[in-house]
């Protein structure tokens, strides 16, 4: 017998750590989507309510990321009764923050809560991802950290291919997301489709360095070499506003490094103090109220939990 209701929530994430391109991300403490599902005994997965998107997001079930990974979810449980929606996003939309993951992933594990969570987080990995590629593709990268938690290694689409790195110790980090839309589709149709060895040499070097930083709890290690990307960065750069002055401002206040997150606009700074951080994410923001850009910035932590069930009423609860 399912359970009356669920609600779950999932972490905003960091893909591609600079040079780790689709290959690593990691989960941010905050912010995150929640997602609450109502148990209904109509089949599939039905959007009621969707709070925080100014009304961009699609309601069709068959259009939304949340929506897929539930139906994904229902059909992988083989239940015949299905799930109503209601997505409170805290994401800003196509922001390199791993929105559409996000709520692909509330959504999963808030739908196997409410029948008992008889899915492991692994298990739930196939539905997240389905949810995933119909706004952004099929990869992992925001998927597997925003549901297992911590940083990821990613080396294909399956569990088995997802590794949990360790995370280190007082790494701080500062977003800034500027309000400007970079859909993920445009930021990867700009991306070169060959690389020259002298490239393909120096990246894999500095994504080797950079695990072994992240293994040593190397915090200024890792932050020097994620800004070595060599391929993605320079082919993006054009559409971050202001990309060169917001590195120079975080760094003036104390990053040690700064990247793209994700596709972008998002810029992340990597800070080894809390304190640094507060000050590197107001840096960032000056940047862009100086031109009149619209930003927010925000401070915070790599968080090593993944997604969370916040509460399931069963049928007895008010
Ligand atoms: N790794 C992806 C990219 C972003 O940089 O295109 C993840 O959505």
């Amino acid at each position: 017998m399912p359970n009356a209701s669920a609600e779950a929530f999932a972490p905003a994430t960091v893909a591609n750590l600079g040079v780790g391109f689709d290959i690593l991300g990691l989960a941010l403490r905050e912010p995150g989507d929640r997602v609450r599902v109502e148990h209904r005994d109509q089949p599939g997965a039905v959007i009621t309510d969707i709070e925080g998107d100014g009304g961009k997001l699609p309601r069709d079930p068959e259009k939304n990321t949340a929506c897929i990974a539930a139906n994904s979810v229902l059909k992988t449980l083989g239940v015949s009764s299905g799930v109503a929606i209601t997505l409170h996003k805290h994401l800003p939309l196509a922001s390199g923050l791993g929105s559409s993951a996000a709520s692909a992933v509330a959504a999963a594990v808030a739908v196997n809560a409410l029948f008992g969570e008889p899915l492991t987080r692994p298990e739930l990995l196939p539905a997240c991802l389905d949810g995933e590629a119909a706004v952004s593709g099929y990869h992992a990268d925001n998927v597997g950290p925003s549901l297992l938690g911590g940083i990821t290694l990613i080396t294909g689409t399956s569990s088995d291919q997802i590794h949990n790195l360790p995370v280190p110790e007082g790494v701080y980090l500062a977003l800034v997301t500027p309000d400007v839309a970079v859909p993920t589709a445009e930021a990867r149709a700009v991306l070169p489709k060959m690389v020259n060895l002298h490239d393909m040499v120096a990246q894999t070097g500095a994504v080797a360095r950079l695990v072994d930083a992240i293994y040593r709890a190397d915090v200024r290690g890792l932050a020097t070499v994620m800004e070595q990307d060599c391929i993605i960065e320079p082919a993006r750069a054009h559409l971050m506003p202001k990309l060169i002055e917001v590195r120079e401002a975080a760094k003036r206040a104390g990053a040690l490094g700064l990247v793209i997150s994700g596709a972008g606009p998002t810029l992340c700074a990597v800070c080894d103090d809390e304190k640094v951080s507060e000050l590197v994410a107001a840096a960032m923001k000056n940047v862009y109220d100086m031109v009149g850009v619209q930003s927010t910035a925000r401070h915070t932590r790599i968080a090593v939990k993944g997604a969370q069930v916040l509460r399931v009423n069963d049928r007895e609860s008010p």
